[in-house]
């Protein structure tokens, strides 16, 4: 067996093979590629705790296609410029400081709770418009839009272009990270382009009349001079695209997953549904047992020996989180899906300086999405076998998902 992360096979199901390179060859270099796959919890996380060693500059390397395994996002028109400007997800030491600092005051977990109210209000609505029909698409009809709308709401931009949204952040994603999405370049790069020009105009105006929202917060960091940390204007529309994209695919792809895996295992959705308590609990395991992100990528700014093989200095390493969330050195079982597991921590929101800033709203999202579900709809199931899973090799979530339930 070898493992080529962009075979069919390996994107319906990853497992099998995350298994095989962590016994056979945890730092395994895939050809013809030059990448180096680590797929072990404790070589993963001791490179995370290393980012002098591993350097999240491999992040925007895999942005802009120079992985060789994925689309790519540069071109010579403006996305290209903006995915080459500073952005908080691929800079490291003080530049990374500097671009958190900007927004983390907007995403601790106490501001966030104060959006619970609305998260409810929200996912209500949704599961209000379907709730009669007994039948819905999970992704459709809930999963994505709570995430986009809070978004929207975060960033403050109106409500009425939310499937533009969604049309353009998996525009970005796929040219991105998909693998199979060549023929839809034309499509993408028009997508793009309106993205852009759309938040060029939404920025302008917090320029000219900046409110309470983030575009706003992030529009006040421009050019900051009381010695506050301070955004270029390619730093601010690189920011905006990032929020926009990390706020919402992930989330809806937490809360697809932890359909699935609830469907796939009847025993512990009567669990779940006998003791909501445990719905917690439930969105960790769901993180771990197949991950969102199921994959990051750093580059190594020296030669560095990992588990006895030595990665030269500047090669792109992709560390295969959803791997080491399925760990058995490290997690007794990890292949077993289990709600009441006491899990201590997982990284499938990675681990150290760049700790998902939006960890926090996608718990809460994910948690109100089946708290609201579970008690409106009873004996949940799917209505296909098939899962037809969406075209990226970093993030896993099925497009969608076909669910009859008793209202
Ligand atoms: C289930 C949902 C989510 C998952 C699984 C997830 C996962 C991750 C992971 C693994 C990273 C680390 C990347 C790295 O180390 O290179 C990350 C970073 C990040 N996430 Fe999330 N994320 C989720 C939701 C969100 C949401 C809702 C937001 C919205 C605001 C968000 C914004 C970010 C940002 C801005 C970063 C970069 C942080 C930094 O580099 O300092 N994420 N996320």
């Amino acid at each position: 067996m070898d493992f080529n992360p962009l075979s069919p096979e390996a994107r319906a199901n990853p497992y099998p093979g995350y298994e095989w390179l962590r016994r056979e060859a945890p730092v395994h270099e895939l050809e013809p590629f030059g990448v180096f796959a680590l797929s072990r919890h404790s070589d993963i996380l001791a490179a995370l705790k290393s980012p002098e060693i591993f350097s999240s500059s491999g992040m925007r390397a895999m942005m802009s296609g120079q992985t060789g395994m994925m689309g790519s996002t540069t071109e010579p028109g403006r996305m290209g410029q903006i995915t080459q400007a500073n952005s908080l997800i691929s800079s490291d030491g003080e530049i990374h400081d500097r671009l958190r600092a900007v927004v983390n005051r907007g995403f601790t977990p106490r501001r966030i709770a104060e959006l619970e109210p609305r998260v409810r209000k929200v996912t209500a609505e949704a599961i209000d418009s379907i709730a009669s029909a007994g039948e819905m698409d999970l992704v459709r009809d809930l999963a994505i839009p709570v995430p986009v709308r809070m978004i929207a709401d975060i960033l403050g931009v109106p409500g009425e272009r939310l499937r533009d949204f969604k049309r353009w952040s998996d525009a970005i994603i796929e040219s991105a990270t998909g693998v199979g999405q060549d023929d839809r370049a034309r499509e993408h790069f028009k997508a793009r382009e309106e993205f852009l020009a759309f938040f060029d105009r939404a920025i302008e105006a917090r320029r000219k009349s900046p409110g309470g929202d983030l575009i706003s917060t992030l529009v006040r960091a421009e050019g900051a001079e009381d010695g506050s940390p301070s955004l270029s204007p390619d730093e601010v529309l690189s920011f905006t695209v990032l929020l926009l994209i990390a706020g919402n695919e992930t989330t809806t792809n937490l809360i697809g997953n932890t359909l699935l895996a609830l469907t796939d295992h009847p025993d512990q959705m009567e669990k779940v549904c006998a003791n909501p308590g445990l719905i917690p609990n439930l969105v960790e395991e769901a993180l771990r047992f197949d991950s969102p992100v199921q994959a990051i990528f750093r580059q190594t700014t020296r030669d560095v020996d990992v588990a006895g093989t030595m990665i030269p200095e500047g090669k792109l390493v992709m560390l295969l989180l959803g791997s080491a969330n399925r760990d058995e050195d490290w997690l007794p079982n990890a292949d077993r899906f289990d709600v009441t597991r006491e899990l201590k921590g997982h990284i499938g929101f990675g681990f150290g300086v760049h700790f998902c800033l939006g960890a926090s709203l996608a718990r809460l999202e994910a948690r109100v999405a089946l708290e609201t579900l579970l008690s409106r709809c009873r004996r949940i199931e799917r209505t296909t076998e098939t899962v037809e899973w969406i075209d990226s090799l970093i993030l896993r979530g099925p497009k969608s998902l076909p669910l009859r339930f008793d209202a």
